[in-house]
Order: structure tokens, then C-alpha cells, then sequence
């Protein structure tokens, strides 16, 4: 199995955390979004610990929230007292909700307006990190009506190709975000920022890709993003504190996927700080990653029923479910892989390669092509797409007007619903 909390029962139908998907599909309806609370525990409990060790106790993650956002999330992020980075007033009004101490977050984007800004001074928020100069000029204006004085870091483009999907790749110097180091522009800001009354400058950030599995990208980030801060010293007298470096590590959506080991990474990372701190005789700065996929992604699987099976001779073969690319749009946008399975006949017998495709009203409606299912499936069936914890629920729209899937939390064998199901009268809710 491509996770350890995926397997099958007696009856050949498929667990997840333990629990028979069939049953779960029957007491919930589908579409479903199920989630693995152990998981998501486990995942940022691996973080937290491989940094402390690689970092003595001074690094720590901001988890991601757009991988994955609702209240009983942060309840449990709260609980294991994880840094998240937000990225809107909707994340950080979540967070609040779940009462998540936000003074340990990071607000993050790359077009805050000003009501974004006013609102995360006054919500207290760790850091902003400022992305571009409008943007600095603007939070000093605000925080100083306001009379308060804000820690930020400033976003830095490192000029790293992470060789992953264009939509996701960041940390070049053609980037919307952050300000390249290779143009002069990171310099520019920091000056600026430096003299600024009411922000506090403590580090910069990277981020330079999602869903990343090359080798040595965030070393060669870690390393290229010290040099700058050694460069900066040099030129301001200004030792900065704070290096964050973003998120991006790879999870495994198929067999085919590798299996990253973050604690290596980790320390890998932190050979590659050291390295580069010894060389440069600068201190090691506090450490963030970002982590949003690596913590939610193994974390989920979306249940669906299936509606039609059509075979067309000498074309190919189609099942149709009861959701789509409106709760999962990875495939129509990047052509994501996932691993699909028949819920309740999991070990099959004879199987045919179908296309996965949704209700929607388009043909680029695909969950998924070329899945492996059996022969005789057929309408009232349970499928299951696997390792949907990232990116799915988060990026779920009305299209359709279609009504979003609830979220169901498993924990030591028993569920309980932490998102609930769209309603009808949720979707035209907002109509005059
Ligand atoms: N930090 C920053 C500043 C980011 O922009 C991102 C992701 C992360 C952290 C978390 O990266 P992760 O660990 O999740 O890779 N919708 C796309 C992914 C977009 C990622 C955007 N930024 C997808 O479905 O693949």
C-alpha cells in the first residue's frame, strides 16, 4: 500500500486509519472526505522533533494552512503546539476560532491589502512576511497609525528551479512572489525595511516549490539564502535571525512515487546550514519550514459512489462518481496522480483500466486515467482516491453548484464529522 494507514479487511474491502471505508461511505454518504487524525499528529510530531534534534531546539514548522484549513485542524495544531503559516483573513479567522495562539503564526501572500494587514497587527500575529515593497510601505503606514511595532521577515526569491510543475514552482527569479536576490532587489528591501520604525526586520523567507523531490533543493536554498544574510551583515551591520524556508517536501501519491524520509531531509538540510554558517562565521539562524502537503496529504482519501460504467468499443472505458474536479481539481489542473481503488473489492480477480471522471459539466472533469478497477464494477460501488488531504478539500469550489463534501475525522476507531456536508439551501445561501 502507498501508506502505512491504508489496508484491507477480510471481507477485501479497503481501511483507512483502521476503519472499513464501505461502512464509513454508508453511515456518511458520498462524496466524503475522510481524515486520519493519528496521521496528522504523527506528521507534525516527525517535523517538530527532527528539527529540534537537527536544530537544538531552535526550528520549528509553520504549518501550511492551504494545504488544508478548517477549526478541529487547528484545535489540533493548538494541541501540538505547531507554528502555521496563514494566508488570508479566512485561515487566520479559522485559527482564531479554534483558538490557535497566533502569535505563532505567519502571515503570508503576495498581495496583502490593507484590511489583511490592519487585521493581522491587531490579531497579533508572529510575523508578516512582507513580499513586496508596496507592501512594506503600506504595513509601515498601518503600523504606525496604529502605534504598534511588527516582526516581519521578507520574502526572498533565491533563484532555485525546484524541478517540479510550473503552477507550483516559486523560488525562481521570475517569480510573482517575493524579491530576487539575483536583481539587487532583496537588498533594495531590507535597506528599506532596516529603516522602518515600526517593523521589527528578524529573518527572511524562501519558498521555492511544492510537491518537491530533487535532491539538494532546499540545501542549495539554505545555502544561497545564507550567503545573502551574510552579504546583508556585511553591508548593514544587521545580523538577521529568522531563516524560514518554506515548505514543499513530496508525498507519495503512487507506488511509483519515493518515499521521503523527513527526518533525513531535515538533516540534511541542517549539514547544509551548518556548512555554510561555519564558512561564512555566521550564526546559525531559528530555522521555520512550511509544511502543508507533507502533514495532510497521507492524512486523507475522498470516498465516492459510483454512478455509470460505459464502455466505448475501441475507445475507452469510463466510471462516473458522485463528485469531481470540484472537490478535487489536481487532475484536470496538473495532471496529479493518484492511486484509486475499488473500496469494496479491493483485491480483484480480473481487472480493466478505466478513466475515473466526475459529474461535472465538462470533459476535463477526470479524478484520474488509467486506473486499474475491476471488471465487474458497477453502479453503487464504493471508490476510493487516496492521499487527498492536501490541496483537495482547500481548493473545493461550487462549481455546479454542487455542494462541498464534509470532512469526517477517524481517531482510535470511531469517526466523528468536523466539516459537515453542504447543504442545498448552504449553496444558495448568499443569493439576494
Ligand atoms: N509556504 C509557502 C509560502 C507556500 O507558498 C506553500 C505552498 C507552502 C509553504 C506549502 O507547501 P507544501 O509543503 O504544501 O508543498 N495547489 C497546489 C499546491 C500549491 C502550493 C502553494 N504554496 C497543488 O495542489 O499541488
Amino acid at each position: 500500500m502507498i501508506a502505512t494507514n491504508i489496508g484491507t479487511n477480510e471481507l477485501n474491502h479497503l481501511t483507512f486509519a483502521g476503519m472499513d471505508t464501505v461502512d464509513l461511505a454508508k453511515e456518511y454518504g458520498t462524496p466524503v472526505y475522510l481524515m486520519d487524525e493519528a496521521r496528522i499528529r504523527e506528521n507534525v510530531r516527525t517535523y517538530r522533533k527532527a528539527l529540534s534534534e537537527a536544530f537544538s531546539g531552535r526550528a520549528d514548522i509553520f504549518y501550511a494552512g492551504k494545504a488544508c484549513a478548517f477549526t478541529e485542524l487547528y484545535r489540533i495544531l493548538t494541541e501540538e503546539g505547531a507554528g502555521i503559516d496563514v494566508v488570508s483573513r479566512g485561515e487566520l479567522f479559522t485559527a482564531r476560532k479554534a483558538g490557535y495562539p497566533v502569535n505563532k503564526a505567519c502571515f503570508h501572500g503576495n498581495n496583502k491589502t490593507d484590511e489583511d494587514l490592519r487585521c493581522a497587527v491587531s490579531s497579533g500575529v508572529g510575523y508578516i512576511c512582507v513580499d513586496s515593497m508596496d507592501e512594506l510601505l503600506a504595513l509601515e503606514k498601518i503600523c504606525a497609525e496604529m502605534s504598534e511595532r511588527q516582526a516581519i521577515l521578507i520574502r526572498v526569491t533565491p533563484g532555485i528551479d525546484p524541478h517540479t510543475y510550473e503552477a507550483v514552482s516559486t523560488g525562481k527569479v521570475d517569480s510573482k512572489f517575493g524579491n530576487a536576490i539575483a536583481t539587487g532587489q532583496a537588498e533594495e528591501i531590507i535597506r528599506k525595511a532596516l529603516t522602518m520604525r515600526h517593523l521589527n526586520l528578524k529573518g527572511i523567507h524562501c519558498h521555492v516549490g511544492s510537491q518537491v523531490f530533487a535532491e539538494d533543493v532546499f540545501e542549495r536554498a539554505a545555502d544561497v539564502m545564507l550567503r545573502f544574510m551574510a552579504d546583508m551583515r556585511e553591508k548593514t551591520g544587521r545580523t538577521l535571525e529568522v531563516l524560514d524556508l518554506g515548505g514543499g517536501y513530496g508525498v507519495r501519491y503512487t507506488e511509483d512515487d519515493p518515499v521521503l524520509s523527513i527526518p533525513e531531509k531535515i538533516r540534511e538540510v541542517a549539514a547544509a546550514v551548518k556548512a555554510a554558517c561555519d564558512e561564512l562565521d555566521f550564526p546559525v539562524p531559528y530555522i521555520y519550514l512550511e509544511p502543508g502537503r507533507s502533514i495532510v496529504a497521507d492524512a486523507g482519501m475522498t470516498l465516492y459512489t459510483v454512478g455509470s460504467v460505459k464502455r466505448i468499443p475501441g475507445y475507452r472505458s469510463y466510471v462516473s462518481v458522485d463528485g469531481g474536479m470540484s472537490d478535487n481539481p489536481r487532475y484536470a489542473l496538473y495532471r496529479s496522480r493518484y492511486t484509486v481503488f475499488s473500496a469494496g473489492e479491493v483485491e480483484a480477480r480480473e481487472t480493466e483500466r478505466f478513466s475515473v471522471v466526475g459529474r461535472l459539466c465538462e470533459s476535463g472533469d477526470i479524478l484520474q486515467e488509467n486506473v486499474p478497477l475491476p471488471c465487474d464494477i458497477r453502479r453503487g460501488d464504493t471508490l476510493a482516491v487516496c492521499t487527498t488531504g492536501a490541496y483537495n478539500y482547500a481548493m473545493a469550489s461550487l462549481y455546479n453548484r454542487l455542494p462541498r463534501p464534509p470532512i469526517v475525522m477517524l481517531r482510535d476507531g470511531t469517526s466523528r464529522v468536523v466539516v459537515r456536508r453542504e447543504t442545498l439551501a448552504n449553496v444558495a445561501d448568499l443569493d439576494v
